[in-house]
């Protein structure tokens, strides 16, 4: 008997073994739900999830997040797989062609900064729309999406994600208040440190990012099991009156202006 147990849950954005939603996904099986995973059929195609979903007996189902009729014939089909209405959603979907195509946010295309926003963001809202106008959420379910700090603050290089992510957090509110007056719904945030996975990769100069924010935090960067722990805390009945939150899951990094470990990298160079 997990905290999950009973429940049931969709979960968007496992690609391969690093995927923050694969670890999501192991923890809520390992805490008693019975889930469905989703992504894109080119996602599916060119990463592991097909056989992560096999060598875990989970249903897999393909999904353009930023298709309406993709998401309703998605939701409609986790109902049907999962005998009942879903009591969690992950969202961890997001992607940017000005970031993989290395174009700075002053030379930024608008055909991809739009694309960005649709899938990054507004994917958010789009799954939210679509589940209320099936009403497939439990009452007080629990709708979490991931973020990062740079949705509120200057990251260089985060690019036009950094808008998504401000757009994201946004919708997150939005409909949290508005799904909350409907049925308690609850819908949050979860603002992750920096993590090693294929979204990750994109960014230029990594380990230097990776070591900057792991000497900026005082529990030093927090790991992908750490921000599947506190997506399940989110999913779980235990958290029934948080709502509208943006819950950092950062070792301490966005309270933190100065750490000896900074003073030290300084004191070395
Ligand atoms: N890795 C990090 O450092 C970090 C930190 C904070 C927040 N996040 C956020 O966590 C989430 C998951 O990212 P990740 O780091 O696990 O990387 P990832 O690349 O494993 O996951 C991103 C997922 O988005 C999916 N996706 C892209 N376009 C889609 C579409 N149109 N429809 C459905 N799915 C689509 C991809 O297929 C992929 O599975 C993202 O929102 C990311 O911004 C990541």
């Amino acid at each position: 008997m997990g905290i999950l147990s009973q429940k049931k849950g969709l979960v968007f954005g496992a690609f391969n073994e690093h995927s923050l939603a694969w670890h999501v996904a192991q923890h809520c099986l390992d805490e008693g739900a019975d889930i469905v995973l989703t992504n894109t059929t080119a996602a599916i195609q060119l990463g592991t999830v097909a056989r992560l979903a096999e060598e875990q007996h989970v249903p897999l189902v393909e999904c353009d997040a930023t298709d309406m009729d993709d998401i309703r014939s998605l939701l409609t089909r986790t109902q049907e797989l999962l005998g009942g209405k879903i009591d969690f959603i992950l969202h961890a979907v997001a992607q940017s062609a000005n970031l993989r195509r290395h174009k700075t946010y002053e030379q930024a295309n608008y055909t991809y900064f739009q694309r960005t926003l649709d899938i990054s963001a507004l994917s958010l809202h789009k799954i939210l729309q679509a589940a209320l106008e099936q009403d497939a959420i439990s009452p007080h379910g629990s709708v979490v999406a991931l973020s990062y700090i740079a949705a509120e603050r200057y990251c260089h290089g985060y690019n036009d994600m950094s808008d998504a992510k401000a757009l994201l957090e946004s919708i997150a509110r939005q409909f949290g208040a508005v799904y909350g007056q409907y049925n308690g719904v609850r819908v949050n945030i979860v603002s992750q440190s920096p993590t090693p996975t294929k979204a990750g990769t994109n960014w230029d100069e990594l380990d230097l990012w990776y070591q900057y924010t792991n000497h900026m935090s005082p529990l030093g960067n927090a790991t992908a099991d750490d921000c599947a722990n506190t997506c399940v805390a989110l999913f779980s009945d235990l958290m029934k009156s948080v709502t509208m939150q943006t819950i950092y899951c950062d070792g301490g990094f966005g309270r933190t202006i100065l750490t000896p470990e900074i003073m030290n990298d300084y004191r070395h160079t």
